[in-house]
């Protein structure tokens, strides 16, 4: 156990994180086993997944898929009490950029991902919410793009706006099942995902600069910070907390700075 979480606050909790054999995902299955949790990552390419964890390999556009990995979860584990959805991929581009079949593509792992997994999640979500008040959970990983307009994120805001708004729906539609549903809406993170678009960039350093700059602390948010703030609005200590969006994103959304003298 984590020496910083000396009280196991997810012990006795089963946890299901999509997409969590990278980068943000695996940092939270990390942390979330840390904190007492047994944890499965669903991935579609899981051999990342935190030591430790269940890896599950499953692409979150198969509902089939997502099905068969839920019950495998929940064979192994007994129960299921926290969900988190964080699959996603990013796409680059005005509306005049990205056809048709990209938008789609976008759309059906960002926020039909989310719907697959919650639908299969939940049946096994209430039957645990009765017995753990208060505990039992699903958590998105929304963006800073559904807040505020990003250039070339067209598609990808689009996605994220409506994880946002799903948000909501779903925590209005759970919360007498007892099953609290919010999301973090993390800034520029240090993960590959980024790496990857640093590595195309004409000038990566120059481009790491820019998307530093961007942020009022003045660095990328890290993978452990969005981990945390996930771990809370998953945990007994967020037992009041349904419909909220989580920035972590180092002001990014809520500053307005005059320029640096
Ligand atoms: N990195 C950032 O700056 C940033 C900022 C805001 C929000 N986010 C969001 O955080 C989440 C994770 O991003 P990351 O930066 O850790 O990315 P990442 O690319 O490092 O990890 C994404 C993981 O999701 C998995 N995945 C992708 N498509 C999948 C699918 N169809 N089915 C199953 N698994 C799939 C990948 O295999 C990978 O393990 C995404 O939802 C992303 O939109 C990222």
């Amino acid at each position: 156990m984590n020496q910083a979480h000396p009280t196991g606050d997810f012990d006795g909790l089963a946890a299901l994180v999509t997409g969590g054999a990278s980068g943000i995902g695996a940092a939270i299955a990390a942390l979330l086993r840390d904190r007492g949790a047994r944890v499965a990552v669903l991935d579609r390419d899981p051999a990342g997944a935190p030591a430790g964890t269940l890896p599950v390999k499953a692409d979150v556009t198969s509902d089939e898929a997502i099905r068969n990995g839920v019950a495998e979860v929940v064979a192994e584990f007994g129960a299921l009490h926290t969900v988190v959805g964080n699959a996603g991929i990013g796409a680059i581009g005005t509306v005049e950029d990205n056809s048709d079949e990209e938008w789609r593509r976008v759309l059906d792992v960002n926020v039909l991902g989310l719907v697959r997994t919650a639908r299969a999640a939940l049946p096994h979500l209430r039957a645990a919410a009765a017995e753990r008040p208060g505990a039992v959970s699903i958590t998105h990983t929304c963006s800073i793009a559904a807040t505020a307009g990003l250039p070339q994120r067209a598609a990808y805001s689009a996605s994220k706006g409506a994880v946002l708004a799903l948000t909501l729906a779903m925590a209005a539609d759970h919360v007498r099942d007892g099953i609290r549903v919010n999301c973090v809406n993390p800034g520029t993170v240090d993960t590959p995902w980024v790496g990857r678009l640093l590595g195309r960039a004409a000038d990566p350093a120059a481009e790491r600069a820019a998307l530093e700059a961007r942020q009022p602390t003045g660095r990328l948010v890290s993978a452990d910070e969005v981990a945390a703030a996930v771990a809370y609005l998953a945990g007994p200590a967020a037992a009041a907390v349904t419909g909220t969006a989580l920035a972590v994103d180092g002001g990014m959304q809520g500053l307005r700075l005059r320029p640096a003298t």
